[in-house]
């Protein structure tokens, strides 16, 4: 692992590329993940993401936090599993029904909205960790995306975000060099996320296990990062 410095719709593209990946990549609606998380089984599975996981650290019970865009739920149910108070959004009906089969089996308490994040009433300053997993959006979707997310962040609220790297795109081959726009880079990170403090910043090649959608070797990015906390009055 490189640690790579940096300030501040997966669509189907597998961890090794899918063919007819690019194809699809632009029309990805509500429907293409009703139709993914239909079945039975769980496209990335029922663990927490690897990253997530490797982050507990940050992960107090007590704290508020949101998933964002989170499918069938199985980063969400894991930190509701930790004590946390979560609310996890996706504008997947599958993916939410999935969710709350999942928060039942765990046996834990979250909040569950089924939106489009472009249509709900983001609350400002009110959780303690944003996790972004896997979430990908075009250009000018993302950057509001991100936006939002940085707005909804504590000050000293934490930022968990993987993803793809547009060199996956070249990876998964020529054919799906159209997804790249979709995917990320660690400059749009930086600007999308300007307000927030880096902590940790990594881009290069990983293997990916999660369910039967991410098998093999990706370029992805994950990012760790803070929203600073407000200026303490000098005191005279
Ligand atoms: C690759 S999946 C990642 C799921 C989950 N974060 C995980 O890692 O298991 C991307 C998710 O983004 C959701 N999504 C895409 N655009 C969305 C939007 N505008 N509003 C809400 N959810 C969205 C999809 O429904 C899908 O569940």
């Amino acid at each position: 692992m490189t640690p790579a410095g940096c300030c501040g719709q997966e669509l189907r593209l597998g961890a090794r590329g899918r063919s007819g990946a690019s194809a699809k990549m632009a029309e990805v609606t509500s429907q293409y993940w009703d139709e993914l998380y239909g079945q039975e089984r769980y496209a990335y599975g029922t663990l927490p993401n690897e990253y997530l996981v490797q982050q507990a650290v940050w992960l107090e019970a007590g704290m508020r936090a949101l998933a964002v865009a989170d499918g069938e739920g199985r980063n969400a149910v894991w930190m509701a599993s930790r004590g946390l108070d979560v609310v996890t959004i996706d504008y997947s009906n599958a993916g939410i029904e999935k969710t709350r089969k999942l928060a039942e089996q765990a046996g834990v308490q979250l909040s569950v909205i089924h939106a489009d994040v472009f249509d709900w009433a983001w609350p400002q300053q009110a959780f303690d960790v944003v996790i972004s997993i896997y979430f990908h959006l075009g250009p000018e979707h993302r950057r509001a995306a991100h936006r939002l997310i940085g707005s909804t962040l504590k000050p000293g609220g934490i930022l968990i975000l993987e993803a793809f790297h547009q060199r996956h795109a070249q990876r998964a081959g020529s054919a799906a060099a159209k997804l790249a726009p979709f995917l990320y880079t660690v400059e749009l990170l930086q600007e999308d996320f300007c307000g927030l403090e880096v902590l940790e910043c990594f881009e290069g090649p990983l293997p990916l296990a999660e369910g039967y959608m991410h098998q093999g070797t990706a370029d992805i990015i994950r990012l760790l990062a803070r929203k600073p906390r407000l200026p303490v009055a000098a005191v005279t």
